[in-house]
């Protein structure tokens, strides 16, 4: 055979073979093209093959590249036109296609909101130390806020304008604890207990306060406190540094520094300001100090005979500092992608 001869064959196999092969409609198809252009035994191109050993010795080269050449096109032919058929059955067009080795969409894990966890772990650290948990209402009465804690009726934290006070109870019924107010303080939970129980007491509680706040990066109207308090004979100011100082190196790390600044409070005296810094600056955490005899007084204690210790502290501010979070109103907003953090 000339060389002329066996490349007009390739050419004219390798029209036919792409115009078949893109003519094909479904695997079946695929399959007889597959066989007839490219089958091993009778397939067009290995007929031809054999047709090179009648070219003449000095064109093999030339003849032999064509071949190769025209094979290859005929493969890739047979390539793409498997995709197409692949694309075609896919999911997009057919339901009853389903490909097993897709994975699955992953399962969302719910968990408990980083304040809730604080929380548990500050009643876990709190509980080591032998304070077990109490609890009290958020809608307060005045005696509970303010009056049995010292804070007389024309004191200032008594202002409507710091305060949510409520003017009906529930479907408009008239308060029956008029006039009640969402809590400003868990120190509330302090009378309440004291109420109930002869000393020593030795409690924590922890839960939602409410204050007429612009909320910003370091305030929100609604936030938690942990509030404590230990009463029992000969406690000192030096019990209650401990007792902090042992709280911060749990609830943060070993290398928590704690400081006490002058300040006041009308139910505790002397009063304190509460600050922590770990790994950075000073934050304000809260207050305490020694109860306040009067307090003491209000709910039939002897003051001659009892001391104690309490203090107060913003579980927001703690949980913000643990993870390095740089604004409290994120916690609030309910972005699950915020929350899936933590
Ligand atoms: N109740 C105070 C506040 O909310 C904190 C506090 C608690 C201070 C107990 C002293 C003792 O700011």
């Amino acid at each position: 055979m000339s060389l002329a001869d066996f490349v007009a064959e390739l050419d004219a196999l390798v029209r036919d073979a792409t115009a078949a092969f893109s003519a094909v409609g479904d695997a079946a198809e695929l399959e007889a093209a597959r066989v007839q252009f490219l089958g091993a035994k009778n397939g067009r191109l290995k007929t031809l093959q054999k047709g090179l050993g009648s070219v003449a010795k000095a064109d093999k080269p030339t003849a032999g590249k064509r071949f190769n050449e025209v094979k290859q096109s005929i493969e890739s032919a047979l390539e793409s036109a498997s995709q197409r058929l692949t694309a075609a059955v896919g999911p997009a067009t057919d339901a009853r296609w389903v490909d097993p080795t897709v994975p699955g969409a992953p399962m969302r894990l719910g968990r408990l909101h980083p304040i809730t966890q604080t929380i548990e772990e500050l009643k876990e650290i709190m509980g080591r130390l032998g304070f077990s948990v109490a609890d009290g209402p958020e809608v307060e009465d005045p005696r509970h806020n303010f009056e049995a804690l010292n804070i007389p009726p024309e004191h200032p934290a008594r202002d409507p304008l710091e305060n949510f006070y409520l003017t009906g109870g529930v479907a408009g019924e008239a308060c029956p604890l008029s006039p009640c107010l969402l809590r400003s303080q868990t120190s509330t939970v302090q009378i309440r207990v004291m109420e109930e129980t002869p000393p020593p007491v030795r409690i924590i509680s922890c839960g939602r306060v409410y204050r007429p706040d612009t909320a910003d990066a370091t305030h929100y109207p609604m936030f938690h406190q942990i509030e404590g308090l230990l009463i029992d004979r000969d406690v000192t100011m030096a019990d209650l540094k401990s007792t902090l100082r042992l709280f911060a190196r749990s609830a943060f790390a070993a290398d928590v520094h704690i400081r006490f600044r002058p300040s006041f409070f009308p139910f505790t005296e002397p009063s304190v300001e509460v600050d922590m810094s770990w790994r950075d600056g000073w934050i304000e955490m809260g207050g305490a100090g020694m109860v306040d005899p009067n307090v003491l007084r209000a709910v039939g204690y002897d003051p001659e005979e009892y001391t104690g210790f309490a203090f107060g502290l913003g579980i927001e501010r703690i949980c913000a500092r643990r993870h390095g979070i740089t604004d409290i109103r994120e916690l609030y907003k309910n972005d699950v992608r915020f929350l899936h953090q933590f």
